[in-house]
């Protein structure tokens, strides 16, 4: 692998106002907001502060730019394809800024910003650029003398809101598929880590996509994401986020029928089979939790070990989990930086606290790090019940949980026993249970062998509570585009 360039010291914050019609502008009211590094507790900058009247003019915005005559609309999709691989060449020359700015503003270790998140982005606008061409409608054997066809056409004006745990990511994610299919596009980031996203706003312009095809905003989510999501211009809604916050999202899109797709919370369990190769094992399993510091929704955060193996199991995570080195994100060495913010902070040790109280053995962690920032110790629990608080809700921090089990049937029960069916991990050498595993659990993702695998090509998204629709693949595509059926009589 390619040697990883240094963070880019003392960066200036470029963008940090609202981008609306290509254009940064401060919102109406003239607020702002502190945006917070969380290694450090200080203040990196403000960014404007959305609220209604800010939203009402970047859907305008976007309604205008979805105008049948206008730039967007009469584009060959060849060229949207043009302008997506545009964009990404420009992220590509400006990787460095981009991983520094996420790195700093969401605490993750930089190096890992630059390999996975930023990488994985670029691949993300690459890989739909490609499908704006591709994404063809059929010519249908009907009864009779029609020339009868579908034709693939975008769903209209998009807002899309979402976290902050991989803030350019879920904003690619959002912005691929709608981009690519022809929609326009309201993007309303998380509070927590707008750098980055406003950063890339700035390359949507230098790339050259017409004005009000993508508009940002930064606010609050009662504020500025629930009259987005409301909005009776827009046409549909993407929320990645809490399970709460998205039953709300299904509300406000009742009023005129958007189209919703959800990608909420997760409690993924891993199974742990007696036959594995238990270094293995220990290692897929901390990567499945400790990965991005546990804010994944994916987090394999109730891992089922065979009993025969256990005990073993248990010292080995520790062992492991205990050889992480916590501080400061810039710094190449460093595996695990803090939490994104004080409120993230405080659930997990309130949580951690709880599963103390609830009578688990708390093996290696449970404590803040260090004097300053949202630092947690990585965290790993035994003994775990499946009636306690830590293996029913999203803890979405580095605590791992442990609980033993003896027979199949009981661990296939237990693991679909959540209100959650984002993913499950299957760790054995046995392929035939590795298969019925796959099979029985109930779940968007299933790895075997492996843990927290992303590729733009494969579907993501949850069963039950964790959401609905898939994002990534070609499965995204469905979410942003209207079919329309045309009967020709000749
Ligand atoms: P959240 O669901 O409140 O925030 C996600 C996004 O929704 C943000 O952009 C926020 O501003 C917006 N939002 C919040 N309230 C809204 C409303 N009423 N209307 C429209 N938009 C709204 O998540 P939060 O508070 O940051 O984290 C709470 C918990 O949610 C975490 O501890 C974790 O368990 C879970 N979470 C799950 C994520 C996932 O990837 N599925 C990502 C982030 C958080
Ligand atoms: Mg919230």
């Amino acid at each position: 692998m390619a040697e990883v360039p240094p963070p880019i010291k003392d960066i200036v914050i470029t963008h940090k106002q609202l981008f609306i019609n290509n254009e940064f502008v401060d919102a109406q009211s003239g607020k702002k907001m502190d945006v917070i590094n969380p290694t450090t507790g200080d203040v990196i900058c403000q960014v404007a502060e959305a609220d209604e009247a800010d939203v009402n003019i970047a859907v305008d915005a976007a309604v205008a730019a979805f105008d049948r005559k206008g730039a967007w609309r009469t584009m060959d999709a060849s060229d949207r394809g043009l302008l997506l691989y545009r964009l990404a060449d420009l992220m590509e020359k400006y990787h460095c800024e981009l991983a520094t700015l996420e790195s700093m503003d969401n605490g993750k270790p930089y190096h890992i910003a630059y390999v996975a998140d930023i990488v994985l982005c670029i691949k993300c606008i690459r890989y739909y650029a490609g499908w704006a061409d591709k994404n063809q409608g059929k010519t249908l054997p009907v009864d009779g003398k029609f020339l009868t066809y579908t034709r693939h056409e975008p769903v209209g004006v998009c807002a899309q809101i979402i976290p902050w745990n991989f803030p350019l990511l879920m904003a690619c994610w959002k912005l691929g598929p709608a981009l690519s299919m022809g929609n326009t596009v309201i993007l309303k980031l998380a509070e927590q880590t707008p750098l980055s996203a406003l950063f890339l706003a700035s390359l949507i312009k230098e790339a050259g996509f017409p004005k009000g095809v993508v508009n940002v905003l930064t606010g609050f989510g009662p504020e500025c994401g629930a009259p987005l999501a409301k909005h009776p211009k827009c046409d549909k809604v993407a929320f990645t986020g809490s399970t709460q916050v998205g039953k709300l999202i299904q509300g406000y899109a009742a009023g005129n029928l958007k189209r919703v797709t959800l990608e909420c919370g997760g409690k993924s369990p891993i199974i742990v089979l007696k036959d594995v190769d238990l270094d293995k094992a220990v290692d897929v399993c901390h990567l499945g939790l400790f990965f991005n510091h546990g804010q994944c929704c994916i987090a394999g955060s109730r891992i089922y070990v065979e009993a025969d193996i256990y005990e073993q199991f248990v010292e080995k995570a520790k062992k492991k989990a205990m050889g992480m080195k916590l501080g400061d994100p810039m710094e190449k060495t460093t595996d695990q930086g803090p939490q994104v913010d004080n409120d993230q902070f405080e659930k997990i040790l309130e949580l951690i606290e709880s599963g103390k109280k609830e009578g688990a053995t708390l093996q290696t962690g449970g404590k803040r790090f260090g004097d300053k920032g949202y630092f947690v110790e990585p965290t790993v629990f035994s003994d775990v019940k499946d009636d306690m608080r830590i293996s029913k809700e999203e803890i979405f921090g580095p605590v791992m949980s442990i609980f033993k089990f003896e027979s199949l049937d009981e661990v296939i029960d237990r693991a679909n026993n959540s209100i959650y069916g984002l993913g499950a991990g299957v760790l054995t050498n046995d392929h035939t249970r590795a298969i019925q595993l796959s099979e029985a659990i109930r779940a968007g993702t299933i790895y075997v062998n492996c843990y927290n695998l992303f590729d733009i090509r494969a579907p993501f998204g949850g069963y039950k509570m964790s959401g609905i629709g898939r994002e990534l693949g070609e499965y995204a595509l469905e979410n942003y585009t209207e079919v329309k059926t045309v009967y020709n009589p000749y």
